[in-house]
Protein backbone atom coordinates (compact mmCIF):
# COMPACT_ATOMS: atom_id res chain seq x y z
CA UNK A 1 0.00 0.00 0.00
CA UNK A 2 2.75 2.59 1.07
CA UNK A 3 4.14 2.27 -3.01
CA UNK A 4 0.62 3.24 -4.24
CA UNK A 5 0.79 6.09 -1.10
CA UNK A 6 4.41 6.89 -2.66
CA UNK A 7 2.96 6.79 -6.30
CA UNK A 8 0.15 9.62 -5.43
CA UNK A 9 2.37 12.01 -3.57
CA UNK A 10 4.71 12.12 -7.08
CA UNK A 11 1.95 12.51 -9.31
CA UNK A 12 0.97 15.26 -7.37
CA UNK A 13 4.60 16.83 -7.08
CA UNK A 14 4.73 16.25 -11.10
CA UNK A 15 1.81 18.39 -11.72
CA UNK A 16 2.90 21.31 -9.52
CA UNK A 17 6.13 21.23 -11.09
CA UNK A 18 4.68 21.75 -14.93
CA UNK A 19 2.71 24.37 -13.29
CA UNK A 20 5.63 25.82 -11.62
CA UNK A 21 8.02 25.38 -14.94
CA UNK A 22 5.47 25.89 -17.73
CA UNK A 23 4.35 29.19 -18.27
CA UNK A 24 1.74 28.20 -20.20
CA UNK A 25 0.21 26.07 -17.27
CA UNK A 26 0.15 29.12 -14.70
CA UNK A 27 -3.91 29.31 -14.47
CA UNK A 28 -4.83 25.83 -15.57
CA UNK A 29 -6.30 23.99 -13.62
CA UNK A 30 -4.91 20.20 -12.26
CA UNK A 31 -7.54 18.09 -14.36
CA UNK A 32 -7.24 19.97 -17.80
CA UNK A 33 -2.88 19.82 -17.06
CA UNK A 34 -3.69 15.69 -16.05
CA UNK A 35 -6.11 15.35 -19.17
CA UNK A 36 -4.21 17.53 -21.75
CA UNK A 37 -0.01 17.48 -21.00
CA UNK A 38 1.76 14.87 -22.72
CA UNK A 39 4.63 15.01 -20.85
CA UNK A 40 2.86 14.40 -17.58
CA UNK A 41 0.19 11.79 -18.66
CA UNK A 42 3.74 9.84 -19.81
CA UNK A 43 5.21 10.59 -16.28
CA UNK A 44 2.22 10.01 -14.17
CA UNK A 45 2.15 6.53 -16.20
CA UNK A 46 5.75 5.95 -15.66
CA UNK A 47 4.64 6.21 -11.44
CA UNK A 48 2.25 3.43 -12.51
CA UNK A 49 4.56 1.40 -14.53
CA UNK A 50 7.36 1.72 -12.45
CA UNK A 51 5.38 0.54 -9.48
CA UNK A 52 4.00 -2.94 -11.45
CA UNK A 53 7.71 -3.32 -12.17
CA UNK A 54 9.23 -3.14 -8.95
CA UNK A 55 6.21 -5.55 -7.69
CA UNK A 56 7.62 -7.62 -10.51
CA UNK A 57 4.47 -8.29 -12.15
CA UNK A 58 4.81 -9.46 -15.72
CA UNK A 59 3.68 -7.70 -19.08
CA UNK A 60 1.46 -5.24 -17.49
CA UNK A 61 4.25 -2.93 -16.74
CA UNK A 62 5.63 -3.04 -20.34
CA UNK A 63 2.50 -2.98 -21.80
CA UNK A 64 1.79 0.88 -20.15
CA UNK A 65 4.56 1.64 -21.48
CA UNK A 66 3.56 0.87 -25.19
CA UNK A 67 0.30 2.26 -24.46
CA UNK A 68 1.45 5.35 -23.43
CA UNK A 69 4.10 5.69 -26.39
CA UNK A 70 1.29 5.50 -28.79
CA UNK A 71 -0.63 8.31 -27.14
CA UNK A 72 2.37 10.65 -25.87
CA UNK A 73 5.31 10.27 -27.84
CA UNK A 74 6.95 9.58 -24.99
CA UNK A 75 9.08 6.07 -24.12
CA UNK A 76 9.70 5.71 -20.74
CA UNK A 77 11.55 2.14 -19.56
CA UNK A 78 9.63 0.96 -16.69
CA UNK A 79 12.96 0.25 -14.39
CA UNK A 80 14.18 3.88 -15.02
CA UNK A 81 14.64 5.79 -11.44
CA UNK A 82 13.35 9.00 -11.45
CA UNK A 83 13.18 11.92 -8.67
CA UNK A 84 10.29 13.63 -7.68
CA UNK A 85 8.92 16.84 -9.82
CA UNK A 86 10.36 15.87 -13.04
CA UNK A 87 8.85 17.57 -15.59
CA UNK A 88 8.89 16.88 -20.01
CA UNK A 89 8.00 19.88 -21.82
CA UNK A 90 5.76 19.39 -24.66
CA UNK A 91 6.50 15.34 -24.13
CA UNK A 92 6.96 13.90 -27.62
CA UNK A 93 10.41 12.19 -29.23
CA UNK A 94 11.73 11.56 -25.60
CA UNK A 95 13.39 8.21 -24.86
CA UNK A 96 14.47 7.46 -21.44
CA UNK A 97 16.34 4.13 -20.89
CA UNK A 98 16.44 1.15 -18.39
CA UNK A 99 19.14 2.29 -16.42
CA UNK A 100 18.71 5.68 -16.70
CA UNK A 101 18.86 7.74 -13.22
CA UNK A 102 17.56 10.87 -12.84
CA UNK A 103 17.31 13.30 -9.81
CA UNK A 104 14.64 15.88 -8.41
CA UNK A 105 13.28 18.60 -9.93
CA UNK A 106 14.88 18.11 -13.28
CA UNK A 107 12.67 19.42 -16.99
CA UNK A 108 13.29 17.74 -20.01
CA UNK A 109 11.70 19.17 -23.49
CA UNK A 110 10.95 17.20 -26.68
CA UNK A 111 13.06 14.84 -28.40
CA UNK A 112 15.47 14.15 -25.97
CA UNK A 113 16.95 10.96 -25.71
CA UNK A 114 18.65 9.26 -22.19
CA UNK A 115 20.38 6.03 -24.68
CA UNK A 116 22.80 3.72 -24.50
CA UNK A 117 25.59 4.28 -27.07
CA UNK A 118 25.58 0.15 -28.58
CA UNK A 119 24.66 -3.34 -27.36
CA UNK A 120 26.94 -3.29 -24.21
CA UNK A 121 24.91 -4.47 -21.43
CA UNK A 122 24.84 -3.59 -17.49
CA UNK A 123 24.51 0.44 -16.74
CA UNK A 124 24.37 1.52 -20.05
CA UNK A 125 22.32 5.00 -19.46
CA UNK A 126 23.22 8.34 -18.24
CA UNK A 127 22.56 9.22 -14.68
CA UNK A 128 21.11 13.27 -13.97
CA UNK A 129 21.88 14.83 -10.67
CA UNK A 130 19.18 17.62 -9.29
CA UNK A 131 17.87 20.48 -11.18
CA UNK A 132 19.33 19.44 -14.03
CA UNK A 133 17.95 20.47 -17.64
CA UNK A 134 18.25 19.27 -20.67
CA UNK A 135 17.18 21.31 -24.22
CA UNK A 136 15.00 19.90 -26.84
CA UNK A 137 16.68 16.99 -29.65
CA UNK A 138 19.54 16.76 -26.95
CA UNK A 139 20.98 13.44 -26.81
CA UNK A 140 22.80 11.97 -24.00
CA UNK A 141 24.43 8.62 -24.62
CA UNK A 142 26.47 6.18 -22.39
CA UNK A 143 26.49 5.48 -18.91
CA UNK A 144 28.03 9.19 -18.10
CA UNK A 145 27.32 11.41 -14.98
CA UNK A 146 25.43 14.75 -15.18
CA UNK A 147 26.11 16.86 -12.21
CA UNK A 148 23.49 18.96 -10.31
CA UNK A 149 22.47 22.35 -11.87
CA UNK A 150 23.79 21.56 -15.28
CA UNK A 151 22.22 22.77 -18.38
CA UNK A 152 22.45 20.97 -21.84
CA UNK A 153 21.89 22.53 -24.97
CA UNK A 154 19.22 22.17 -27.72
CA UNK A 155 20.46 19.33 -30.06
CA UNK A 156 23.32 18.59 -28.07
CA UNK A 157 25.04 15.45 -28.42
CA UNK A 158 26.69 14.44 -24.70
CA UNK A 159 29.05 11.46 -24.31
CA UNK A 160 31.01 12.25 -21.70
CA UNK A 161 30.38 13.72 -17.73
CA UNK A 162 29.31 17.15 -16.99
CA UNK A 163 30.37 18.80 -14.21
CA UNK A 164 27.75 20.28 -12.09
CA UNK A 165 26.43 24.00 -12.67
CA UNK A 166 28.14 23.30 -16.56
CA UNK A 167 26.06 24.69 -19.60
CA UNK A 168 26.89 22.36 -22.54
CA UNK A 169 26.22 22.96 -25.73
CA UNK A 170 27.54 21.67 -29.23
CA UNK A 171 28.33 17.97 -30.72
CA UNK A 172 30.03 16.79 -29.23
CA UNK A 173 28.97 18.80 -26.07
CA UNK A 174 31.33 21.02 -24.49
CA UNK A 175 31.06 23.09 -21.27
CA UNK A 176 30.71 26.70 -22.46
CA UNK A 177 29.87 28.28 -19.08
CA UNK A 178 30.31 26.68 -14.82
CA UNK A 179 28.43 28.50 -12.28
CA UNK A 180 27.54 31.04 -14.64
CA UNK A 181 31.10 31.81 -15.72
CA UNK A 182 32.31 31.66 -18.93
CA UNK A 183 35.23 28.65 -19.65
CA UNK A 184 38.34 30.81 -20.28
CA UNK A 185 41.15 28.81 -22.26
CA UNK A 186 42.19 28.94 -25.91
CA UNK A 187 40.19 25.70 -26.54
CA UNK A 188 37.03 26.75 -24.81
CA UNK A 189 35.20 28.56 -27.49
CA UNK A 190 32.75 25.58 -28.83
CA UNK A 191 30.00 28.08 -29.52
CA UNK A 192 31.26 30.56 -32.41
CA UNK A 193 32.83 27.30 -34.23
CA UNK A 194 34.20 28.15 -37.74
CA UNK A 195 32.10 27.75 -40.89
CA UNK A 196 34.38 26.15 -43.65
CA UNK A 197 31.59 27.09 -46.43
CA UNK A 198 31.44 30.03 -44.98
CA UNK A 199 34.86 30.85 -45.30
CA UNK A 200 35.50 29.49 -48.82
CA UNK A 201 32.66 31.78 -50.48
CA UNK A 202 34.26 35.17 -48.20
CA UNK A 203 37.86 34.26 -49.88
CA UNK A 204 36.15 33.58 -53.89
CA UNK A 205 34.31 36.94 -53.21
CA UNK A 206 37.66 38.84 -51.57
CA UNK A 207 39.55 37.36 -55.03
CA UNK A 208 36.23 38.06 -56.82
CA UNK A 209 36.44 42.00 -55.16
CA UNK A 210 40.18 42.15 -56.27
CA UNK A 211 39.70 40.75 -59.72
CA UNK A 212 37.52 42.96 -61.18
CA UNK A 213 39.76 46.15 -59.69
CA UNK A 214 42.11 45.08 -61.96
CA UNK A 215 40.21 44.73 -64.67
CA UNK A 216 38.40 47.91 -64.00
CA UNK A 217 42.22 49.64 -64.03
CA UNK A 218 43.02 47.75 -67.49
CA UNK A 219 39.77 49.31 -68.99
CA UNK A 220 40.58 52.75 -67.35
CA UNK A 221 37.41 52.38 -66.23
CA UNK A 222 36.05 53.43 -62.20
CA UNK A 223 36.30 50.39 -59.73
CA UNK A 224 33.18 48.72 -58.89
CA UNK A 225 32.26 49.13 -55.14
CA UNK A 226 34.20 45.90 -53.71
CA UNK A 227 32.23 45.63 -50.41
CA UNK A 228 29.16 44.66 -53.02
CA UNK A 229 30.98 41.21 -53.77
CA UNK A 230 31.92 40.76 -50.02
CA UNK A 231 30.01 38.52 -47.60
CA UNK A 232 28.94 40.99 -44.48
CA UNK A 233 29.32 39.78 -40.90
CA UNK A 234 25.76 38.40 -39.50
CA UNK A 235 23.64 40.76 -37.55
CA UNK A 236 20.54 41.05 -35.72
CA UNK A 237 19.29 39.75 -32.07
CA UNK A 238 20.40 36.70 -30.86
CA UNK A 239 18.24 34.30 -29.67
CA UNK A 240 19.89 33.65 -26.99
CA UNK A 241 18.53 36.43 -25.05
CA UNK A 242 15.37 33.92 -24.05
C1 LIG B 1 21.75 26.17 -23.06
C2 LIG B 1 20.57 26.98 -22.52
C3 LIG B 1 19.85 26.18 -21.44
C4 LIG B 1 21.05 28.32 -21.96
O1 LIG B 1 21.93 28.12 -20.86
P1 LIG B 1 22.70 29.37 -20.21
O2 LIG B 1 23.60 28.86 -19.13
O3 LIG B 1 21.68 30.41 -19.81
O4 LIG B 1 23.61 29.85 -21.39
P2 LIG B 1 23.55 31.19 -22.31
O5 LIG B 1 22.16 31.47 -22.80
O6 LIG B 1 24.29 32.29 -21.58
O7 LIG B 1 24.42 30.72 -23.56
C5 LIG B 1 25.81 30.58 -23.51
C6 LIG B 1 26.30 30.58 -24.95
O8 LIG B 1 25.90 29.33 -25.57
C7 LIG B 1 25.16 29.59 -26.76
N1 LIG B 1 24.11 28.58 -26.84
C8 LIG B 1 23.02 28.48 -26.03
N2 LIG B 1 22.30 27.40 -26.36
C9 LIG B 1 22.94 26.80 -27.39
C10 LIG B 1 22.67 25.65 -28.16
N3 LIG B 1 21.61 24.89 -27.92
N4 LIG B 1 23.55 25.31 -29.15
C11 LIG B 1 24.63 26.08 -29.41
N5 LIG B 1 24.95 27.21 -28.69
C12 LIG B 1 24.10 27.56 -27.70
C13 LIG B 1 24.60 31.00 -26.59
O9 LIG B 1 24.35 31.61 -27.85
C14 LIG B 1 25.70 31.69 -25.83
O10 LIG B 1 26.69 32.09 -26.78
P3 LIG B 1 27.37 33.58 -26.75
O11 LIG B 1 28.51 33.42 -25.80
O12 LIG B 1 27.79 33.81 -28.14
O13 LIG B 1 26.35 34.54 -26.25
C15 LIG B 1 19.56 27.35 -23.64
O14 LIG B 1 20.20 28.11 -24.65
C16 LIG B 1 18.92 26.13 -24.28
O15 LIG B 1 19.42 25.51 -25.24
N6 LIG B 1 17.72 25.82 -23.71
C17 LIG B 1 16.90 24.74 -24.21
C18 LIG B 1 15.54 25.36 -24.46
C19 LIG B 1 14.65 24.48 -25.30
O16 LIG B 1 14.93 23.33 -25.60
N7 LIG B 1 13.52 25.05 -25.67
C20 LIG B 1 12.54 24.36 -26.42
C21 LIG B 1 11.22 24.96 -26.04
S1 LIG B 1 9.94 24.27 -27.01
Amino acid sequence: MSRWKRVVSEVRADVAAARDRDPSAQKVSTFEILSSWAGVQALLAHRVAHALYEAELPFLPRFLVYLTRSVTGVEIHPAARIGREFFIDHGSGVVIGETAEIGERVTLYQGVTLGGTGFQRGKRHPTLGDNVTVGSGAKLLGPIAVGDGAKIGANTVVVEDVPPGATVVGNPGHPVKVDGRRVEGPDADWIHLPDPIAEAIKTLSQRLAELERRLAELDGAESPDPTAAELRERTGRSSAGG
